[in-house]
């Protein structure tokens, strides 16, 4: 695919994007994980590339080869995420859950990993055996929510009268299979996002497909429908409606 040709309407713009699925370790062997292939992610981060942006891929248990001209950060699971995805946007730090405000925040933030919403409540560090008796079960607690933090970050420096908070666009992915809109609308006002991918689920579509169809829902009440195509397609959907919000 050629993606040359396109205007640079990226150049000088930071973005932050979060590709592949989280793993929660159960044991040094086995882990709790999801089918989330990167493929979307690493789809936005190409195109981000072509489009003059300087890129930084947060990337969780991808096989993919890097995409060139990207910086590339591995990470496991939803707490190594979390910090990686803060660190590039350079928001929080301090620990004091304040957002930056200036210039040096990521202008864009796009959640496409697939993230662990449970861990197990602990971890063995010995290969867990099998016995004679019945295994213990795994009992699981909650991960932090990334979006929803960043949202409620920037909501935060914005209420103290930051003039312009980082991240200034911030987009989720969702992957609904039923009531996709009202389930939605409901989950970008709740975690405060700009905009909100949702994947139409099923007959072919998703996981491990080249091709994706969605809906980008926008929380000016807008909605964008993304006919079925490569996932590059709806990568530069997303850009377009990125760039539309950074001038
Ligand atoms: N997400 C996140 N941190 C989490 C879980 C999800 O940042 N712990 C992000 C995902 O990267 C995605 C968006 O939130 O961009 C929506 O994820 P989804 O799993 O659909 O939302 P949840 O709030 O976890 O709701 P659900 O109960 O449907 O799983
Ligand atoms: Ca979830």
């Amino acid at each position: 695919r050629v993606l040359a040709g396109r205007a640079p309407d990226l150049a000088g713009r930071h973005v932050v994007i979060s590709a592949g699925g989280t793993r929660e370790a159960i044991d040094p062997v086995r882990f709790i994980g999801n089918r989330s292939s990167g493929l979307q992610g690493y789809a936005l981060a190409r195109t981000a590339v072509a489009r003059g942006a300087e890129v930084t891929l947060v990337s969780a248990n991808v096989a993919l080869p890097d995409p060139a001209g990207a910086k590339v950060v591995r990470v496991e699971s939803a707490h190594e995420l979390r910090e990686a995805v803060l660190d590039a946007a350079r928001v929080g730090g301090a620990g004091d859950g304040d957002a930056r405000v200036g210039s040096d925040g990521a202008d864009a933030v796009v959640m496409a990993a697939a993230v662990a919403d449970f861990r197990p409540d602990r971890w063995s560090d010995t290969k867990i055996k099998k016995s004679s008796a019945e295994p213990d079960p795994i009992h699981l607690v909650k991960n932090p929510d990334v979006l929803a933090e960043l949202g409620a970050l920037r909501r935060g420096a914005l209420e103290r009268g930051g003039r312009e908070p980082y991240p200034r666009v911030i987009v989720g992915f969702a992957a609904e299979t039923d009531d996709v809109l009202a389930n939605g609308r409901a989950k970008l006002a709740r975690k405060g996002c700009d905009l909100l991918v949702v994947n139409q689920v099923g007959e072919g579509l998703g996981f491990g497909t080249p091709d994706n169809a969605a809906v980008v829902l926008c929380a000016d009440g807008g909605a964008v429908e993304i006919q079925r195509g490569p996932k590059e397609d709806l990568a530069d959907v997303v850009w377009d409606l990125v760039a539309e919000r950074l001038s």
